[in-house]
């Protein structure tokens, strides 16, 4: 660990939301700016990666301003620029990664490029400077994934979706209810009313560590499931919508708590210190998900650990966390460095 506090700027611009935040190393987040491009691609149900990028490049350059204004931090105070280097939509990364190494090369400052899953993974250090190892659920729009935390630059995956990511399965899901992108925050505030027990939707994969895929995840079976009962129905009353969400939100739940009883059993096994279950990403802002996993982690003794909601869907002061962690291990990148549409953590 440095002795010196460090401040770090951070950018992300991986899929539809651009962001741009300042954080330092003693843990204070000192300005976090997400501007969403959801009016952008509203008319397209869906994020169009042209579109996205272009949108990214309108706003960074002011975005970064406002964020070191909000911060009081001018470009010579800072100790380095972290940046989302993928994965993402290849476009955007692409406008994000330029704009850090611009600055990076202008003010002589190290250039950090940053996994998003990593930045991800680790939030829940900048929030609850939790120790190495833990298991982390991280469960996105394109990301549903459990990995065991080793350490910053240390990621094991025990699985991974063999389909849709479970953000992915919410958003169509949603569309086919008619509801904007992203469909998650919808979904979860119609099941609040709905009954999750009338619809007796699929839990795929689910059934025990003795089976061939325990930590695996899919979801395109539940989704067809759901496909195929909304249009059964001429017409969707309130009531059904709501309670179709609740059926599928609780279906979602059965799949996520059976995938983390089986990690945690197998880290018990493998004797792992390992003292928290942490969940990250966009879906993670779910409170119906997060109670399902708080009953998991306790049946297991750990402790459950979810970051704040707007620190679990995209930002940029998990980038920048992420970014001082590399520092921490010494770790920096070159001007050189070339932004991946695909980087698994485990690469790291
Ligand atoms: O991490 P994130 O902001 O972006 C990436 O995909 O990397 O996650 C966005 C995803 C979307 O699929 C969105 O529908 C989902 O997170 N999401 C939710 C909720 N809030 C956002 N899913 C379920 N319940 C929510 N409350
Ligand atoms: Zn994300």
């Amino acid at each position: 660990m440095l002795d010196k506090c460090m401040i770090i700027l951070g950018i992300e611009t991986s899929c539809d939301d651009t962001a741009a935040a300042v954080v330092t190393s003693d843990r204070v987040i000192k300005s976090n700016i997400v501007r969403t491009q959801s009016t952008e691609h509203l008319p397209f149900g869906g994020v169009v990666p042209e579109i996205a990028a272009r949108a990214h490049i309108e706003v960074l350059d002011q975005l970064i301003k406002n964020a070191l204004d909000q911060a009081n931090v001018t470009f010579k105070e800072l100790d380095g620029i972290a940046v989302t280097g993928g994965p993402g939509l290849i476009g955007g990364v692409i406008v994000g990664v330029m704009m850090a190494k611009a600055i990076a090369a202008v003010h002589n400052l190290p250039f950090l490029a940053v996994n998003h899953l990593a930045g991800h993974a680790l939030t829940a250090r900048l929030t609850n400077d939790l120790e190495f190892p833990y298991l982390l659920l991280l469960v996105s729009g394109g990301h549903c994934q459990i990995l065991i935390v080793h350490g910053a630059n240390h990621f094991q995956l025990l699985g991974t979706t063999i389909d849709d990511a479970v953000g992915e399965a919410f958003d169509k899901i949603g569309k086919l209810l008619g509801f904007s992108y992203p469909a998650g925050p919808q979904i979860e505030s119609l099941a609040k009313n709905g009954n999750p027990k009338r619809f007796p939707f699929p839990r795929p994969l689910v059934g025990g560590v003795k089976q061939t895929s325990p930590y695996a995840f899919s979801f395109s079976g539940l989704k067809t499931a759901v496909r195929t009962c909304i249009q059964k129905h001429l017409s969707l009353t309130c009531k059904d919508k709501a309670d179709i969400c609740a059926s599928f939100q609780a279906a979602v739940g059965d799949v996520l708590s059976d995938r983390c009883h089986n990690a945690l059993k197998w880290c018990e096994d493998k004797k792992l210190p390992l003292q928290s279950l942490v969940v990250a990403g966009g879906v993670a802002a779910n409170e119906y998900l997060r109670k399902r996993l708080t009953l998991i982690a306790n049946e297991h003794n750990v402790n459950f650990v979810a970051p704040p909601v707007a620190l679990c869907t995209d930002n940029a002061a998990m980038i920048a966390w992420a970014g001082i962690e590399r520092l921490n291990l010494g770790l920096s990148d070159g001007l050189d460095f070339a932004p991946r549409p695909r980087w698994s953590l485990e690469e790291i």
